[in-house]
């Protein structure tokens, strides 16, 4: 299928719909009248096959407690083991409403108050919000940055973890909002150095199945032919690739027994709630159904990629930082717009609604998110308004060259 094609037959105009995305943009940003592009959803109907098996579901008209069906395991291990090679037990699964809620979780599971949690900055900020709620030590590592790159930087990330004595690693594979696929090698070093000092690793892969072509998402678990499992949990979940953030389903992987009993223990405790049913039937349809969906929704992200990040071409100094993995794109505008003035310029003058670099961390105050999962014409029309701004600023002010 065509991108037109794609855009023609699953495109939705959410307004009206209680999105987030569309709806609440007086509340997040003070100014309904946006065009929007931030927060990561997509503008397009989930597989058909879901949108079936959620009818089907529906009809049958009784929504009482219900068990995860064998065939959900099967599904999900026939899905991580053609895309990844990761073969999963089902007594590794466990379940949560969502990625960030059991981020929550982890940071009281396996920390006391005042322990140490790393992440690595730019990250996406509920990483930050799960460690700061909870009384935790926020600890972050600063990814090397040059002319649009994240690379990361080993010797400070060990310095780190031994100067705070860190408990946990909250890792983004692919990365929000770097963009980044890491690659074995990358990985394989970064999980050395936890595994020297003892540090737990979440692994938040819930980006794993949104690649570029050319580059190959590694599951944590299986990096160096699964050296470092015991020491890590795998998030992830088909929210993010499928459109069904809203229906609150994700996987928790957890191989090692010992982790798992922790992790049990802990939520005896709290008392975990069934799943949801509606998830659960959402989740199965599209690991066995969307493949093909997923790969013609693939060619959108990647053509609003290559769209956004050729226009820009003609203003040099403003980066576009390679989209490895994601729909998330990060741009840094800090060649002509002064850092502490990118609210004005993006939203009231190129009347925009994007994810701002300092939510992400404050040393990226100056560059944006954009979410290309959209139809190309908001995607072209986001382009053409920052370039007409440019423009005025190239033209009226000269370039702002001013280092930062
Ligand atoms: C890296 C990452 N983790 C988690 C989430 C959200 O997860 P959930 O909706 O399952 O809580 C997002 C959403 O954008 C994300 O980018």
């Amino acid at each position: 299928m065509t991108v037109q094609e794609f855009c023609a037959q699953y495109y939705v105009d959410r307004k009206g719909t209680h999105s987030q995305k569309w709806d609440a943009l007086l509340r997040k940003f003070g100014d309904s009248n946006l065009l929007s592009m931030w927060v990561a959803d997509m503008e397009f109907k989930t597989p058909q096959p879901v949108i079936d098996a959620l009818a089907k579901r529906v009809e049958h008209g009784v929504y009482g407690y219900s068990d995860v069906p064998n065939s959900y395991y099967d599904a999900l291990n026939k899905w991580e083991q053609e895309h990844y090679g990761y073969r999963i037990e089902k007594e590794w699964v466990r379940f949560s409403p969502g990625i960030i809620p059991a981020l929550y979780w982890f940071v009281n599971m396996f920390t006391e108050e005042q322990e140490s949690v790393i992440v690595m900055t730019p990250v996406y900020y509920p990483f930050l919000n799960a460690v700061k709620d909870n009384g935790r030590k926020l600890i972050t590592c600063d990814l090397d940055y040059k002319d649009g790159i994240f690379t990361v930087d080993y010797e400070r990330f060990e310095k780190l973890i031994t100067d705070n004595d860190v408990k946990l690693f909250i890792l983004c594979s692919p990365h929000n909002p770097a963009g980044r696929v890491w690659t074995e090698e990358e990985l394989e070093r970064m999980l050395d150095i936890c595994q020297k000092h003892k540090v737990l690793v979440i692994s938040d892969e819930i980006h794993q199945d949104i690649i570029a072509p050319g580059f190959r998402h590694i599951p944590s678990a299986i990096v160096a032919r699964g050296k470092y499992a015991s020491n890590i949990i795998t998030a992830n979940a088909p929210s993010k690739t499928f459109n069904l953030a809203s229906c609150l389903h994700a996987n928790i992987i957890i191989q090692s027994p010992v982790i798992r009993a922790i992790y049990d223990a802990f939520i005896k405790r709290y008392y975990q709630a069934e799943t949801n049913l509606f998830g659960i039937t959402a989740a199965e349809a599209a690991y066995t159904y969307g493949e093909t969906w997923r790969q013609d929704l693939l060619k959108v992200i990647y053509s609003n990629y290559s769209y956004v990040k050729e226009q820009m071409t003609e203003y040099p100094g403003i980066h576009v930082c390679p989209l490895e993995g994601t729909y998330l794109l990060f741009m840094d505008l800090r060649a002509y717009i002064k850092p502490d003035q990118i609210k004005e310029f993006i939203q009231d003058e190129c009347r925009l609604a994007c994810d701002y670099g300092e939510w992400f961390g404050e040393k990226w105050r100056g560059f944006i998110r954009m979410n290309v999962a959209t139809h190309p014409n908001f995607v072209k029309q986001a382009v053409d308004s920052i370039k007409k701004e440019l423009k005025i600023i190239k033209t009226i002010n000269g370039v702002n060259t001013e280092k930062k």
